[in-house]
């Protein structure tokens, strides 16, 4: 078990790749409205990563071990799919909430982040799982620093979660990040406060919790890639890839149109 820490040089390069990322979602936003298509919308998110930003889609031909190569260059997960969801010919319409996490490579580093989209009005209960999540995430980026543990990440988010009569995935967890996708440590959004590794200055990993209206369980579409809930029930997913300071938490998936671009927890 080795997680690595990286230099001043590696964060600059993942502040950039994450500012990057974060600036695909900034760029996508105005698109997702009644009517599109999820493959519409990853056309418009590689275009924009290829040839404006030259940036890497880090998803396009991803292959974890017992997987098949992932076909699309973002996510989009729509109302009870969890994550991994594949865009393709799914119409968009409005009530539907969905998430987009995009992954780009820059300089060789990666930035990782997603946010929901409410597509026209939600319902009160749709916006309410989005808010939570979204306050979910945040709960467990403000206990970063060094010395907590990665228990006290995974209790703040599950404590949080539970309390509002939501509940936490299991099976996926948030991870570390650098040169490298999806590397140790791995970040469970449950847990127990004082459990689990402790954190140090120069750790970068992503914090996203994936919560369902209803139970945890969930399985896998026939795809081979899109999570769902099993009993249907909406789900939602908020991501942003941080770094450990000497002081506390920097966010490195931040940008102008980012709806956490004035919160600030460096401050603390
Ligand atoms: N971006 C996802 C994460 O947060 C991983 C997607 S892997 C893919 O870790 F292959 F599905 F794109
Ligand atoms: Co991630
Ligand atoms: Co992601």
């Amino acid at each position: 078990m080795s997680v690595s820490i990286k230099s001043k040089d590696d964060i600059d390069g993942m502040r950039k790749a994450g500012r990057l990322a974060s600036e695909v979602l900034d760029h996508i936003a105005p698109f997702v409205k009644p009517g599109v298509t999820t493959g519409e919308l990853d056309r418009i998110c590689h275009d924009y990563m290829v040839n404006v930003q030259g940036t890497i889609p880090a998803p396009l031909n991803y292959c974890p071990p017992g997987y098949t190569p992932y076909p699309k260059s973002i996510c989009t997960s729509v109302n009870h799919q969890v994550c991994h969801g594949v865009p393709g010919d799914k119409v968009l319409k409005s009530g539907d909430i969905l998430n987009i996490d995009v992954t780009v490579i820059a300089d060789g580093y990666h930035g990782d982040t997603s946010r929901m989209f409410l597509v026209g009005p939600p319902s009160v209960a749709a916006k309410r799982l989005c808010d939570v999540t979204h306050e979910a995430m945040w709960r467990g980026i403000e206990v970063v620093r060094p010395g907590a543990t990665l228990g006290d990440i995974g209790h703040a988010i599950q404590h949080f979660v539970e309390a509002q009569g939501f509940s936490v995935v299991r099976e996926f967890c948030g991870h570390g990040i650098g040169k490298v996708f999806h590397e140790e440590p791995q970040i469970l959004h449950y847990g127990r406060p004082g459990h689990g590794m402790r954190l140090e200055p120069g750790m970068t990993f992503t914090i996203e919790p994936m919560i369902n209206a209803g139970k945890p369980h969930i399985r896998e579409l026939a795809d081979g890639w899109t999570i769902v809930t099993k009993d249907h029930s909406l789900s939602a997913q908020w991501e942003h890839t941080v770094a450990v300071t000497d002081s506390g938490v920097e966010v490195l998936t931040l940008s102008e149109g980012s709806p956490d671009w004035n919160r600030n927890v460096g401050a603390r």
